[in-house]
């Protein structure tokens, strides 16, 4: 009888990790972190257990882990004092991620400062972007945009990433940046942001769920991929650098698409819920939370991101090495 012998490569850890196909690193993961006004705060998120809520003067201790972790890249999102109708403390050069951003540079030149750029979390009415009645204005939002990423970059944001999905986006916040300057400053697409409910948990730590209505009138319906690669496609021409698939573990397939199809670095966002999901089915003793955490995010890896965004980042980069 004549058959193929599969397990002839799966006999001991030597020859396993001889024809690995895949693997987690420490850099391959961007660390969310949540900025908030106010000072000596560290407060931990409820939603997003052993993730703070940390306020400037404190940075640097989430800093010095993320940097002793090995992880090059943090994502940065803002908690404001004051919010309006068009979420001026987004682009307010003292604003909270303004300052952030600025200490940051100061402590670790070399680690690589990305901001969210969006308005939800400064608005009043929590919608990512100017109001035309109950409907976001298009336009009118990307004037917004390009100053928020203007404000972010002067600070010294080294790459800004636009998550609001308004259309044009892009090439409007890149015609920004090159006109002052900033030509060197990359920006990093949410072009395939789907209009999720893993979301939830963020939405409790960044204040910034919707007052009324909903976001699919913006973010992607969860039934498409063809609809994913317009985006993308469009992203790209306007000047992304880089292009996210958000959420990350029900979106591996539109991960995978996006590798095929498109020779740019992909990031994935893990979002909230994925995490909230683990870390509670861990409590409850159903999961072994390390195991399930890093096959989640060599998942990742495997449907063919560069780079994930996780509020594993810290806890995954220790176990990767062992601890
Ligand atoms: C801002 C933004 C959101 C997330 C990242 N940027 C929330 C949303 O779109 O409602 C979600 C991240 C997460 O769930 O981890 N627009």
């Amino acid at each position: 009888m004549e058959f193929k012998r599969h397990r002839r490569l799966r006999k001991s850890l030597a020859i396993r990790e001889l024809v690995r196909e895949n693997s987690l690193s420490a850099k391959d993961f961007i660390f969310p972190m949540f900025v908030v006004e106010g000072e000596n705060i560290k407060k931990e998120i409820p939603t997003i257990p052993g993730n703070y809520h940390v306020s400037v003067d404190r940075l640097n201790e989430t800093l010095e882990e993320a940097v002793e972790c090995g992880i090059n890249g943090v994502i940065f999102f803002g908690l404001p004092e004051h919010k309006d109708e068009c979420g001026s403390s987004a682009f307010d050069e003292n604003g909270v991620i303004q300052k952030a951003v600025r200490k940051t540079k100061e402590l670790y030149p070399n680690l690589w400062v990305i901001t969210d750029v969006c308005m939800c979390e400064y608005t009043n009415h929590g919608h990512c972007g100017i109001l035309h009645g109950h409907e976001v204005h298009n336009d009118k939002t990307l004037e917004v945009l390009g100053k928020v990423a203007l404000s972010h970059v002067k600070a010294g944001a080294d790459m800004v990433a636009p998550s609001d999905m308004m259309d044009g986006r892009v090439a409007y916040i890149r015609k920004v940046l090159d006109e002052n300057g900033y030509e060197d400053v990359s920006i990093m697409a949410y072009s395939a942001k789907y209009s999720s409910a893993f979301y939830g948990p963020f939405r409790e730590a960044a204040n910034s769920a919707p007052q009324f209505g909903d976001r699919k009138g913006y973010q992607m319906d969860p039934a498409n991929i063809n609809e994913a690669m317009r985006e993308i496609q469009s992203d790209i021409e306007e000047g992304a650098d880089i292009i996210m698939v958000k959420p990350a573990l029900s979106y591996l397939d539109v991960v995978r698409w996006t590798k095929d199809r498109y020779d740019y670095p992909v990031a994935a966002y893990s979002v909230s819920g994925e995490f909230a999901m683990v870390k509670a089915a861990s409590r409850l003793g159903f999961i072994d939370e390390r195991a399930v955490a890093l096959e989640m995010l060599l998942s990742m890896k495997r449907a063919g991101a560069d780079i994930i965004i996780t509020y594993y980042a810290l806890e995954a980069s220790r176990w990767l090495r062992g601890e």
